[in-house]
């Protein structure tokens, strides 16, 4: 057996350290990936924001909307409305080329396509026309109503569809649009 020379004091101390920095060396990186991970994602301060966040988190996929049960929101809005709330985007300022609400050269020859055309070409998009103007809520009627309202607007005399009575009892047949339109030209 070979005699080992004793140990030296900076022997010792680069023992030491190497034992004891690779441990520390492990938990520093834990700790940042811990301190990362919990960076990544929000802090939900406030407890209704937290809620709501968890909320739609584990809201169920698909939701049956009832169309017309009773609450007024479900209530058709008129052409007017629509024109105002969506379509004025564009056909307020001509944008992207949009036919100007009034501008009755512009529309003239669009006009002359007839009602039921129009429509279609609100429903489905047209060009830069996108369909039923970028929002999928609004119904067939809203969207005949506003083609109505705006091209009554800039020239033609459709008659708008009428809407089918809320709860009333239906009175009068309902108008769709293949029927205002034939009944116009
Ligand atoms: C993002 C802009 C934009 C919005 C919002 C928009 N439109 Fe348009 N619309 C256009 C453009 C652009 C055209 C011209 C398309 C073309 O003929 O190239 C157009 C054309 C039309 C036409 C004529 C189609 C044809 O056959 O010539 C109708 C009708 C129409 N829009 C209805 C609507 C209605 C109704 C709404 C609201 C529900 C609406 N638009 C919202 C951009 C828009």
């Amino acid at each position: 057996m070979q005699e080992r020379p004793p140990t030296t004091v900076g022997q010792f101390v680069l023992a030491l350290l190497g034992t004891l920095a690779m441990p520390a060396l492990v938990i520093f990186m834990l700790v940042k990936m811990v301190i990362g991970i919990q960076n990544s994602r929000p802090v939900d301060t406030d407890p209704a924001a937290a809620n709501a966040a968890v909320e739609a988190r584990i809201k169920p996929v698909g939701e049956v909307a009832m169309k017309g049960s009773g609450s007024d929101a479900q209530v058709a809005k008129s052409g007017e409305q629509v024109v105002k709330e969506i379509c004025i985007a564009c056909h307020g300022t001509g944008a992207l080329g949009a036919p100007k609400i009034g501008d009755n050269g512009a529309w003239g020859p669009r006009i002359a396509q007839g009602f039921d055309a129009l429509v279609k070409n609100a429903i489905n998009g047209i060009r830069a026309m996108p369909a039923r103007g970028g929002n999928p809520d609004l119904s067939d009627l809203e969207i005949a109503s506003a083609v109505a309202y705006m091209a009554n607007k800039s020239g033609a005399s459709f008659k708008a569809p009428e809407p089918p009575p809320a709860e009333s009892s239906k009175a009068e047949p309902d108008v769709t649009p293949a029927e205002a339109a034939s009944s116009q030209k």
